[in-house]
Parts: structure tokens; C-alpha cells; sequence
């Protein structure tokens, strides 16, 4: 009997502090008006206070995964976190989760790939459980973008904000759950988007803080270009390999980087508006959160056997497509 992964709970958290764009129109040069039509972003979230890190609100979200679908820490088997912004360069932000909800009987790491981690990351765990290895396997995407923010750099502080979720993977043996993937990366994307300093070609240094480079650097319109074609191409392409027409997909789970750049992925799968998972205009780009944020906003509505296409682009350059059927009817916890 095939053996599928299926999504079978999520979680998320998001802090309380909203930034609005009539905030930033304080801080640096910037208009509601310029950051709405170009990005779609209206606030974001900051995740506030000393000594906060990225694991402060993946611990939150798989907390309220595991209640929701009532797991015990003690049955997980493998935790991955998908992030940019681990709580320091080593141990691995999963291993700070994992010990913060009682995660104890299982193995953790972190993946890196840019805005595309969460996707690679649900790729990789679902091996786990597709090849009978393990039974519950937890994906976390989270992200304290603030913290490597410049906020006197008008072009990227208006994008970026922090959040997390976190989904469960189960076996599943009725052809529920990821059924298909497009991953990919293109390393000479590198210089376009990234953060400069800090690792292990150019450590710390006070020069390296006087020159700003532990910021993220990016080169916005290039990027652009670049992330409305893969990401459209890519979900064009598991659409036609698994001969979803538009009809048959009910639902586009797009990264939130910019609103223009989702809207040409839906154009090019030929789908309408109504069919498209779409938060940014409250998160902004959360990084690793987008995607598992928009499932736990959507959460309610979706159904068993809905086709999802998911599609993410990153720094790096990283991006691809997940197609997925939905396993389960949302039922609120009371
Ligand atoms: C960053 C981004 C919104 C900028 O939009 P853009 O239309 O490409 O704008 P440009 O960078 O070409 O800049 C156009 C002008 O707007 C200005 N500008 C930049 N940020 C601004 C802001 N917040 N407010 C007002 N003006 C701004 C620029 O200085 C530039 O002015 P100039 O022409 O006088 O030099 C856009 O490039 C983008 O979304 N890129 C992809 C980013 C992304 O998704 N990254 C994550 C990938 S996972």
C-alpha cells in the first residue's frame, strides 16, 4: 500500500506589536500609498522585548499544533525548523523548540533555503514518513525578519515582519497529502539577496556593523523579475505534470513576498482571485511563516480532497512548488 504524507494539523503565532505602514511613513521616506500599491502590505508584526528569538514563536506555534491535534510531544519523531533567523548560528533553533514544548524522544535540525525553506523542508520531512521511517514528523517555518532589518533602509524594512507556524505530517493511505514536487535553486542568485556579514567568510566585525552589513541586502527590482517567473513557472509545471487544469485546483498557497508577484503566479495557473491564499497585507513577508500562516488563516475553509498548489521564491536563489491534497474538514476546538 502507497504511503502518502499528509498535512494533518497546523499551528501558528504571530506577536501582538503591528507596524503599520503610517508608522514607517515616521521612520523613513516612504508613503501608505507607495508601499500598498507596490508590495500590498498594510502592517506587519514585530516581535518585541530583549532576548526574544525566532524559537520564542515557533515553540508558540507547535504548542497550539500539538493541542489542536492532540499529540504529545513524546510521539513526535523528527522536528525540522525552516529558517533565516535561527536564535543564534548553532545549536539549531529546532532543538530550542523542541526542548521548549517537551520534545524529547526525537531528533531536530534547522533548514536554510530563504523565503523557499518551509517548502523544502514539508518536501524533506514528507521522506520520512512517505519511505514508513516515521509517523509524526513536525515542520515548523518561523522568522524574527526584524531582527536583521535595517530600518533606515526604506526599500526593504516595508517588506519584511516576523511570524511562524507549524504543520503535522502523517501517513496517510487513502492518496491524501503531498502528491508532488517542483524544488529548486539557482546559487548565482546569491548576490541579489542576502545577508553580508556574520558568517564564516566575513565574521563580525566592528566594521562590519559600522558598514551595516549584517543587514539584509537586497536588490529589489532583480529579484522581482526573477520571482515572478520561477515561482509561476514552477507551479505551471506540477499543474501540467499532474494534469490539474485551473478548474481542478481549488486552492494557490503562494509565499507572501509581494502581492504582484502572487497575482502573476494565480494569472499564469489560470486562477481567480478567490482561489488564492492571500495575507500579506496584514503579515508582510514573514519569510518561513508565509506559507504555513496562510493554511492557518484559510484553515477553516478548506476541505478533504481540495488540490492545493503551494509556490515559493527565496534568496539564494532557492524556489519551488508543492502539490498536495488536503486530508482533512476543519472542525473548530472548542
Ligand atoms: C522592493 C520593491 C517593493 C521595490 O519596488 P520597485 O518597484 O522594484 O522599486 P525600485 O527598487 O525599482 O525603486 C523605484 C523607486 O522607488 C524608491 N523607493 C524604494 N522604496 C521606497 C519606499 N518604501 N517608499 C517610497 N519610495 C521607495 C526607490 O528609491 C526608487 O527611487 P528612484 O527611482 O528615485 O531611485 C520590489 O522590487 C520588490 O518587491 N522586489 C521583490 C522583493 C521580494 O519579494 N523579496 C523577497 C523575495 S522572497
Amino acid at each position: 500500500m502507497k504511503i502518502t504524507a499528509a498535512i494533518t494539523g497546523i499551528g501558528s503565532y504571530v506577536p501582538d506589536y503591528v507596524l503599520t505602514n503610517l508608522e514607517l511613513e515616521k521612520m523613513v521616506d516612504t508613503t501608505d500609498e507607495w508601499i500598498t500599491s507596490r508590495t500590498g502590505i498594510k502592517e506587519r508584526r514585530i516581535l518585541k522585548g530583549e532576548d526574544q528569538g525566532t524559537s520564542v514563536m515557533g515553540i508558540k506555534a507547535v504548542q497550539q499544533l500539538l493541542e489542536k491535534t492532540g499529540t504529545r510531544p513524546e510521539e513526535v519523531d523528527l522536528l525540522i525548523c525552516a529558517t533565516v533567523t535561527p536564535d543564534m548560528l548553532f545549536p539549531a533553533t529546532a532543538n530550542i523548540i523542541a526542548n521548549g514544548v517537551g520534545i524529547a524522544r526525537a531528533f531536530s535540525y534547522d533548514m536554510n533555503a530563504a523565503c523557499s525553506g518551509f517548502l523544502f523542508a514539508l518536501a524533506t520531512g514528507a521522506q520520512f514518513v512517505q519511505s514508513g521511517t516515521y509517523k509524526k514528523v513536525v515542520i515548523v517555518g518561523a522568522d524574527k525578519m526584524s531582527a536583521i532589518v535595517d530600518y533606515t533602509d526604506r526599500a526593504n524594512c516595508i517588506i519584511f515582519g516576523d511570524g511562524a507556524g507549524a504543520v503535522l505530517l502523517e501517513p496517510n493511505t487513502e492518496g491524501y497529502g503531498l502528491l508532488d514536487q517542483v524544488l529548486r535553486t539557482d546559487g548565482s542568485g546569491e548576490a541579489y539577496l542576502y545577508q553580508k556579514a556574520g558568517g564564516s567568510r566575513r565574521p563580525p566585525t566592528h566594521e562590519t556593523v559600522d558598514r551595516r552589513e549584517h543587514f539584509i541586502y537586497q536588490e529589489g527590482a532583480t529579484v522581482f523579475k526573477f520571482a515572478v517567473k520561477s515561482m509561476a513557472d514552477v507551479a505551471a509545471q506540477v499543474m501540467e505534470r499532474n494534469h490539474l487544469g485551473n478548474d481542478d485546483v481549488a486552492w494557490l498557497v503562494p509565499h507572501q513576498a509581494n502581492k504582484r508577484i502572487i497575482d502573476a503566479t494565480a494569472h499564469r495557473m489560470g486562477v481567480g482571485p478567490e482561489k488564492v491564499m492571500l495575507n500579506i497585507q496584514r503579515y508582510g513577508n514573514t519569510t518561513n511563516g508565509t506559507i504555513p500562516l496562510c493554511l492557518s488563516d484559510y484553515e477553516s475553509q478548506l476541505r478533504r480532497g481540495d488540490n492545493l498548489v503551494l509556490a515559493a521564491f527565496g534568496g539564494g536563489f532557492t524556489w519551488g512548488s508543492v502539490y498536495l491534497k488536503w486530508a482533512y474538514d476543519y472542525q473548530a476546538v472548542s
